[in-house]
């Protein structure tokens, strides 16, 4: 540490602790009621019967599943469809429609008269209306977003508060589950009148040598005479520069801050400095604020690709909706870092938030699990995909929309690009031309650091328009036709997979013949496992890669999706009951579909990847041909049945599948041992699987995600179950209806087996397997202790487990 640094350092110690900001999340004492509630803003309103809830909190999750819920008689256009046809599940099948109220009584024991009050949320489905002590305080319309209002008039100091949250969900606003209610946090910002505004700091590391780093922090800032202090932290917490100014442009400071030898933020090294902003009048500590950031140089050059920190990468990437299955759109952290472990399994780097603002809590994630972030904000723009979507909003709230999402998130180093919109029907015409500058315009002037992308799927009118070529980045819905075209047609010289593949498939589904197949349909609903199957305007995993691996301009893909979720169950748009996806590359449940090893074999580049499908529990098919897939990393493999050999296969050219995946075309079925041995660059055998014909069902066996989990009320252990017969194989066809009871310091919290066709609800204590598996989500209370889960289903051995919650 220099002298310099310690002079400061003792002064602010030798400071005599004022008051700053207290951040209070309001998570626990809030009433709730579904439909209208005259009176219900005022501070005398009799909420008593009200149900109590926690805020994250969504009110539709509870189903139950009903047909007739926003059943949408429509042609849906970007899956060019001509003529309406009726679409039961396309939101869920779950009643997120309507009305509802949210109650909270708080009381700030910190506030004194003369401070600053703000009431913050990070999301709200949708159209709020807020109230505090019986007077409206502001509205939004948009229910991903980020708002807050300024509720300084409305508290009283050393009384109760009541809050009050009118929310409303129109019928035909979404293209998918959206959710209903408080899905995400709620907080109240108490503050002095001299602070840091809210999303008011802006971190960015404009240059950056293996010696020093140049960290440049805005920070806007109300009060007079105010003076800024802000030091620069390690990840252990040493300080490692600081910079003290009183020189203010209008409201903002603008400090350069030089971190030597700085540590960089990669996916594979994702090491965070956080920037301690510190407000003074005179000698007082008047507020402060810690910002986490993050040491990167992002680049796009044309014939480059896309650079991080110096090097070349292409983004491994997946689109995720919001929704976290089971849990509905109520976000926890816990379910999003298990998610992100699934993915950083499967060697992605990347994730897209499609179509709309990430929560926080996953982009906390990402920064510190390493994942790079393309941030999206709009589905629609002033043109309508659905009658009653954002298009109804465009004029009003796109640009106050995306103002808030820049500024509350642009310190995330995870966040690579932003995306103004995903297949706006605006693609189409000269008015959505302006649109896409203006919306661009307005990322740049809050974010100069990151390019703007837009999903396209209108690639020729793009190309014909000026639409694609204004972007900063082109990305390519799909359309993998089009890729050459549109990169020599458009100026900037590299083109984003920005949504690939939609390729269907169920959990542990497999169908015969094998072949390729548009929107196949079969009479169980559900879609093949084999890979082989996707939408008219889609494609199969392979024809992505190729353009990956063979076309240096093309700068990575976004696979749609990692996770199914909620809505949109196409191929059975229009099947009910189909109410959840089958693009997942991991099911509504988390668990892996056959397509994850596809992904693994070729992003994670640090594992082996040997997997065989389909099961081979295949009564009635003796005889029959039943092909064999292996999806590795290695580049050959002999298989065995029962033994004797099928032949080596090698990866290939002749079809993008034979390039990535070996595939044995003629195999007869019978029961038994199916193996397969891989061989390594020298020809030698270098690793083995095998699975086996299971026999009945007998035992059920849980596998938890975490054993031990802190007892904050909020966190989950992700309990595995699956049924095994005597010798211990899983039982992949097992159906077995299912009942769990958890006791002890924790609580049965939902269930979900992957069938995109069930109606059983995930909060009840019982689900039947579907492929031989289902998960359970085990929550804690607020208490450490032991937590037990039975599992039970008729003739079956119970599954017991042990977890613990801690302190
Ligand atoms: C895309 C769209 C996604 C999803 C997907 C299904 O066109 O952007 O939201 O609908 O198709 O294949």
């Amino acid at each position: 540490m220099n002298k310099w640094i310690v002079g400061v350092a003792l002064l602010i110690s030798q400071i005599s602790l004022a008051q700053v900001r207290v951040v209070t999340e309001l998570t626990d004492n809030w009433k709730f009621k579904k439909g209208a509630q005259a009176l219900a803003s005022q501070v005398n309103f009799n909420d008593k019967g009200w149900q109590k809830v926690q805020v994250p909190h969504d009110w539709a999750i509870y189903g139950p599943f009903d047909k007739e819920i926003d059943k949408q008689v429509v042609a849906i256009e970007q899956n060019n469809e001509k003529v309406a046809s009726e679409k039961t599940g396309r939101t869920g099948s779950l009643p997120y429609i309507g009305e509802a109220w949210y109650r909270n009584e708080f009381t700030l024991p910190h506030y004194k008269k003369g401070q600053k009050v703000l009431i913050v949320f990070e999301g709200a489905m949708s159209e709020p209306k807020v109230f505090v002590n019986g007077q409206k305080v502001g509205d939004w319309a948009y229910g991903y977003s980020y708002f807050y209002f300024d509720i300084t008039n409305q508290i009283q100091e050393g009384k109760k508060n009541t809050l009050a949250v009118q929310l409303s969900n129109q019928g035909q606003s979404s293209r998918w589950y959206p959710g209903a209610g408080l899905y995400r946090k709620v907080q109240v910002v108490v503050k002095n009148p001299e602070s840091i505004d809210q999303w008011g700091t802006f971190v960015t590391t404009p240059y950056i040598s293996s010696a020093l780093a140049k960290v440049n922090v805005k920070t806007k800032a109300s009060g007079e005479n105010v003076r800024l202090v802000t030091q620069v932290r390690d990840a252990k917490g040493t300080t490692v520069a600081i910079d003290s100014t009183g020189k203010r442009f209008g409201k903002e400071f603008e400090q350069n801050l030089a971190v030597a030898n700085p540590q960089l933020w990669s996916p594979e090294t994702p090491y965070l400095y956080t920037a301690v902003t510190k407000l003074y009048v005179g000698n007082q500590l008047k507020d402060e604020v810690t910002t986490r950031f993050g040491i990167r140089e992002i680049s796009y050059k044309s014939s480059v690709g896309f650079s991080l920190n110096g090097k070349v990468r292409k983004f491994k990437g997946v689109c995720l909706h919001h929704d976290l299955g089971p849990l509905g759109a109520a976000v926890n952290k816990a379910a999003l870092r298990r998610q992100m472990q699934i993915l950083k399994d499967m060697g992605a780097d990347a994730i897209r938030s499609s179509h709309n603002m990430p929560s926080m809590e996953q982009l906390e994630l990402a920064d510190e699990m390493g994942f790079m972030f393309l941030a999206e904000s709009f589905d629609e723009w002033a043109k309508p995909k659905v009658k009653n979507g954002y298009n109804r909003f465009f004029s009003e709230y796109a640009e106050k929309d995306v103002v808030n999402l820049v500024q509350a998130t642009r310190n995330h180093p995870s966040i690579v690009m932003w995306s103004s919109g995903n297949e706006v029907p605006d693609q189409w015409g000269a008015e959505g031309v302006k649109r896409a500058k203006w919306l661009q315009d307005i990322f740049h002037r809050e974010d100069p650091t990151r390019p703007v992308t837009v999903g396209m799927d209108q690639v020729k009118a793009t190309m014909a328009s000026g639409f694609g070529a204004l972007l900063d980045i082109p990305g390519l819905n799909y359309r993998t036709h089009l890729y050459e075209e549109a990169y020599k047609a458009f100026p900037q010289g590299l083109i984003l997979g920005s949504e690939t593949a939609s390729t269907v498939s169920s959990r542990g589904i497999y169908k015969f013949p094998v072949e390729k197949g548009i929107e196949k349909q079969y009479p169980d609903f559900q879609s093949s496992s084999y890979d082989l199957e996707y939408c008219s305007w889609s494609n199969l995993p392979e024809d992505d890669f190729v353009l990956q691996d063979d076309k240096p301009w093309v700068i990575g893909e976004f696979v749609w999706t990692g996770f199914d979720y909620l809505g949109e169950p196409t191929p059975y748009d229009d099947k009910w009951p189909s109410r959840s996806s089958y693009f997942g590359i991991n099911d509504l449940a988390g668990l892996p579909k056959d397509r994850f090893y596809l992904y693994r074999s070729r992003w994670n580049t640090n594992q082996e990847t040997l997997h065989i499908l389909p099961h081979w529990n295949w009564a009635g098919r003796e005889g029959q041909t039943t092909p064999v897939f292996v999806y590795t990393n290695y580049d050959s493999a002999e298989l065995f049945i029962n033994g004797k050999s099928q032949g080596i296969q090698k990866k290939h050219n002749a079809t993008p599948q034979t390039r990535y995946r070996l595939m044995w075309m003629d195999v007869k079925y019978e029961p038994g041992t199916v193996k397969v041995v891989a061989y390594g660059k020298d020809g030698k055998p270098a690793a083995t699987q095998e699975i086996k014909t299971a026999g009945k069902p007998y035992k059920l066996v849980l596998q938890p995600d975490r054993t031990q989990i802190s007892a904050d009320g909020k966190d989950l252990s992700f309990v595995t179950v699956s049924v095994v017969d005597k010798d211990g194989n899983p039982c992949p066809t097992a159906t077995d209806q299912l009942t769990f009871s958890v006791k002890g310091a924790g609580s049965y919290r939902a269930a979900c087996n992957g069938d995109a066709t069930s109606l059983e609800l995930f909060h009840l204590p019982t689900m039947k397997l579907f492929s031989g598996k289902l998960v359970v989500l085990v929550q804690s209370g607020e208490k450490a202790g032991d937590i037990e889960l039975e599992v039970k289903g008729k003739g079956l051995q119970t599954g017991e487990l042990k977890l613990k919650a801690v302190k």
